[in-house]
């Protein structure tokens, strides 16, 4: 099938554009390639793209609706969406909130309306975020819990997309899934994520900050548990429910400190971290932890990648990109 996959230049639309290239399906990139992080790492991941057969890409900002219009015009055959664009980044929504409301709430109206006229498509799919849990206290995350306390613009424009999808769903049958990742790391990742930005000080011999002492606790999930379980969900629309939409967490359900993060970038560096302590943003949340019941029972969704495991492949990658 032909999916249409925004924010594909971006770390998690990279990887599953690269494993729905590979199980065959052809792909239409999307993304404007902005410069919220190293432009020449997100035109690295499509050339890579563009050397497998099926790949197409557009680029194009989605809160332009006449370039969205102009991007998909030739594609009306699009049968599933994996919209992923966004302005991701949790404390940067207190320094630029505008791009957040322009690019996710603006960006997933286009995507809605582009989705609702497209005769052959049978699924959206779109990214939400463990940030919507906000000061939520009791663990694991579950999707059944209330998503009303938001801690950073960031959550509430994903938490809006959901609600703006549910409307679509009621409406127009829109059959969709949104799925809220939980911290998603790996080889191609996103340089303004704590593991990335750690990884280039430590390499740098340049201090991290680590917020009350590393003891914030994250649920850390490898790329290719997340690829699995995109693609899992992809080939499943909501079948019986009415309205046809769901929200699902994708994550490792397991939650470690982030000083373990660290422990294991020095063993993969062989170097020692400069820790500066600071006490916690406001827009920085205690803890996350996913349940994963749903997407399991649904997909057979099981993360086998454990941080020991993953961040030893993420270095790997770092080196050889940045030639350390
Ligand atoms: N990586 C994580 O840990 C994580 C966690 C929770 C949610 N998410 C969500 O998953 C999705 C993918 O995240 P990622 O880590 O790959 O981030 P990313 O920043 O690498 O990818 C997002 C891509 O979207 C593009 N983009 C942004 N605004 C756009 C616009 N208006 N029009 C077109 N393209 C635009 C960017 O250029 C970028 O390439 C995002 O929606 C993000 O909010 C990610």
């Amino acid at each position: 099938m032909k999916v249409l996959v925004t924010g594909g230049a971006g770390f998690i639309g990279y990887h599953v554009s690269e494993a729905l290239l590979a199980r065959g399906d052809s792909v239409l990139g999307v993304d404007n390639l902005n410069d919220y992080y190293d432009v020449r790492l997100k035109q690295a991941r499509v050339e890579r793209l563009r050397e497998k057969a099926g790949y197409a890409f557009r680029r194009a900002d989605l809160a332009e609706r006449e370039a969205v219009a102009e991007a998909l015009a030739g594609h009306e055959d699009i049968e599933g969406i994996v919209h992923l664009a966004a302005q991701a980044g949790v404390r940067h929504s207190m320094i630029d909130p505008y791009a957040y409301v322009q690019s996710n709430v603006v960006g997933h109206l286009v995507v809605l309306e582009a989705a609702r006229k497209l005769p052959r498509l049978g699924h959206l799919v779109y990214a939400s975020t463990s940030s919507v849990y906000g000061a939520n206290r009791e663990m694991p995350f579950r999707e059944t819990d209330r998503v009303d306390t938001p801690m950073s613009l960031y959550a509430a424009t994903k938490r809006a997309d959901e609600l703006m999808g549910y409307a679509y769903g009621h409406l127009y049958g829109l059959k969709q899934t949104g799925l809220r990742f939980f911290t998603v790391y790996g080889p191609w990742g996103r340089p303004d994520m704590a593991y990335y930005s750690f990884a280039k000080a430590i390499a740098a011999g340049e201090p991290i900050t680590l917020y009350d002492g590393g003891r914030l606790r994250r649920d850390f999930t490898y790329i290719d548990d997340i690829v699995a379980g995109v693609l899992g969900v992809l080939d499943r629309p909501p079948a019986e429910a009415v309205p046809p939409v769901r929200v699902l967490n994708i994550g490792n359900s397991g939650s470690e400190e982030v000083r373990t993060l660290v422990a294991l970038l020095e063993a993969g560096l062989g170097r020692r971290a400069v820790v500066r302590d600071a006490p916690r943003p406001a827009a920085d949340v205690e803890e996350t932890y996913a349940s994963v019941e749903a997407i399991g029972a649904l997909t057979g969704f099981a993360p086998r990648t454990g941080l020991a495991e993953g961040i030893p492949r993420f270095v790997s990658w770092f080196r050889g990109w940045h030639g350390v």
